[in-house]
């Protein structure tokens, strides 16, 4: 697979990088339904085998659960990926959700993070949001000592917005961003892109298939029949009336997938990888035939002439 330096750092990462939100499991609240362990692991597993070299997590998903499956999946491999996970939003006894960037906070964070994941040093660590924004440069000064201390190799942040991360450059260099990025949520590209670039920050994409609704493999009733703990029900992409314009759009671009005999999902990846401000896509996966469809978009490369016609299918 192809790899792309993440950044300033010395991280070379393919340009699809496993994402594990969903692999967190059922019942807290952003959750994806049931998942079981056993393909979560499988999926893993699969990714590193086809040559994915780096998965997404976070202490968030599951509320600790997701790090725990990474951690038992790459247990014991020869070569273990590069591991990225995230801090600050956090969760309480009764599993009430907060978030918090105080610096106490953020080192027993990453102690659990290590502990749930069964390594000695996080490769790359993100502020999973920048809340509450007054301690951004707190969260961040705390983060830079956890890197001279050995425990995280590189940092960086997700939903930052430009003015946010020109606060906390001057306090130590950010190697990465994870912003949302897809054809249904194209705020990047106003700005944040552009300063990524001019200063040496890698972008690594999320929700690149906008949660699966760029799959192809949704309808009316498949939304309607979401388990109840499936965050998605609530999410604004899948309510109408946005939904019916959204299947509508995804229907329009089906001869372009045929065209490049490719699948939708890889469609809407190879999109987001067209931007050489893009130093990856984070793909959700849960379980093996997932990522092993989407893992090959990684190689697929659209036409100018393919890339006006999704514009104008967008526009539409
Ligand atoms: N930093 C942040 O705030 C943030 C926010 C969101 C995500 N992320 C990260 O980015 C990763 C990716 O984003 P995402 O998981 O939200 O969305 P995504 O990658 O756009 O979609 C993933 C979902 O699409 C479905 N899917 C995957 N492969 C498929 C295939 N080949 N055919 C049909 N359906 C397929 C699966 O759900 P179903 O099978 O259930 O449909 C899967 O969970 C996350 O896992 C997480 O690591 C970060």
């Amino acid at each position: 697979m192809q790899t792309r330096k993440l950044g300033y750092s010395d991280l070379n990462i393919t340009n699809i990088g496993l994402g594990t939100w969903a692999i967190g499991g059922g019942g807290w609240k952003f959750a994806w339904g049931p998942q079981d362990d056993k393909e979560s692991i499988a999926a893993i597993r699969e990714a590193v085998d086809i040559g994915i070299n780096w998965i997404d997590t976070a202490a968030l998903y599951g509320l600790g659960h997701s790090e725990i499956v990474v951690g038992k999946a790459i247990k014991g491999m020869k070569e273990k990926p590069i591991i990225a996970t995230k801090c600050c939003r956090c969760w309480d006894e009764k599993r009430r959700i907060f978030n918090s960037l105080k610096k106490d906070s953020i080192r027993s964070e990453v102690e659990a993070s290590l502990r749930r994941l069964r390594v000695d040093v996080i490769d790359l660590y993100q502020i999973h949001h920048p809340s509450p924004d007054e301690d951004i440069e707190e969260g961040w000064e705390a983060i830079a000592k956890l890197i001279k201390e050995g425990k995280i190799r590189y940092a960086g942040v997700s939903n930052f917005s430009v003015e946010q991360l020109k606060r906390i450059q001057p306090i130590h260099p950010v190697a990465s961003l994870q912003p949302p990025y897809s054809m249904l949520e194209r705020g990047i590209e106003d700005e944040l892109l552009d300063y990524c670039e001019k200063n040496n920050i890698g972008v690594i994409v999320y929700s690149p298939m906008q949660r699966g609704l760029l799959t192809g493999k949704f309808s009316k009733e498949r939304v309607q029949n979401l388990p109840n703990d499936d965050h998605r029900r609530k999410n604004i992409q899948f309510q109408e009336p946005q939904l019916s314009v959204n299947l509508e759009l995804v229907e329009s671009l089906r001869p372009v997938a045929k065209k490049n005999n490719i699948t939708l999902a890889q469609l809407a990846l190879a999109w987001v990888l067209r931007r050489k401000e893009v130093t990856a896509a984070i793909v959700g996966a849960r379980n093996q035939s997932q990522i092993q469809e989407t893992a090959a978009a990684g190689d697929v490369k659209l036409t100018e002439d393919d890339i006006e016609t999704i514009e104008r299918l967008l526009n539409r």
